[in-house]
């Protein structure tokens, strides 16, 4: 199946695919941005088939391929063998943890690529996973010309678009309907004054329009969203 790449806004386009997590569909999303130069970057990247290579490369030249955490990596060796030119960004502890991956470049600190992609890790953000608490050290991305933040598992967003018993187990977990972590995360991570400092930084970002990895898309009024999911997180008013 070719991937169906939605356009959101100039030079900026999202492509999902079935995921399933502990036994749900949640669905995973890859984000693609372009550059003024017309190099593309993509952030989490899905399975892609050889087709979206020619989907793709209409768009312009990949030149980027971003595990943006501890856990979006699944895809990224097929992507790296589609285009074996492209740098490849992971972040602290992938290396270890997938010895099988190229890694050019690490995501530990705040940075940009051109004038239109800037990205600051997300420090003290984990996640109660089945094996135990881990820090996700995602790194979050903000699309300057379109007001997009575009985050990995730092904040979900299911709605009536997903299966009932996805809708219910998000429901009981505090995702449903609303911008924000799950307890797993709230409870996953444990020095909350690092998160806060890093929520600051990304609300002094200026968006609109929030892309999460897994949920539908905040298209509008998403800084207050953000804000709120980790007023939430926090237990204080930010
Ligand atoms: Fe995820």
């Amino acid at each position: 199946m070719i991937m169906n790449l939605i356009p959101l806004a100039e030079n900026l386009w999202t492509v999902t695919q079935p995921f399933r997590y502990l036994g749900l569909e949640v669905g995973t999303r890859m984000t693609v941005v372009r550059l003024s130069q017309g190099e593309l970057i993509l952030i989490s990247p899905i399975q892609l088939q050889t087709d979206d290579g020619a989907t793709l490369n209409a768009l312009g030249t990949v030149g980027h391929l971003i595990a943006p955490n501890q856990f979006h990596h699944l895809y990224l060796g097929q992507a790296q063998s589609l285009y074996p030119d492209a740098m490849v960004w992971g972040v602290d502890g992938l290396a270890e943890k997938r010895p099988d991956l190229k890694l050019d470049r690490l995501l530990n600190q705040t940075g940009s690529f051109g004038n239109e992609l800037d990205y600051l890790p997300f420090e003290g953000f984990g996640a109660l996973l089945p094996q135990g608490i881990c820090l996700a050290h995602e790194t979050v991305f903000w699309h300057r010309p379109s007001r997009s933040l575009i985050l990995t598992d730092t904040s979900f967003h299911f709605d009536e678009a997903y299966p009932w018993v996805t809708q219910l187990a998000t429901r009981v977990l505090g995702s449903y309907n609303v911008l924000k972590p799950s307890y797993f995360e709230k409870w996953g991570s444990r020095d909350k004054a690092k998160v806060k400092a890093s929520v600051q930084k990304v609300l002094a970002w200026d968006f609109d329009r929030v892309i999460p990895a897994h949920g539908s898309i905040v298209e509008t009024d998403g800084k207050a969203q953000f804000k709120a999911g980790f007023e939430w997180f926090l237990e204080e008013v930010l």
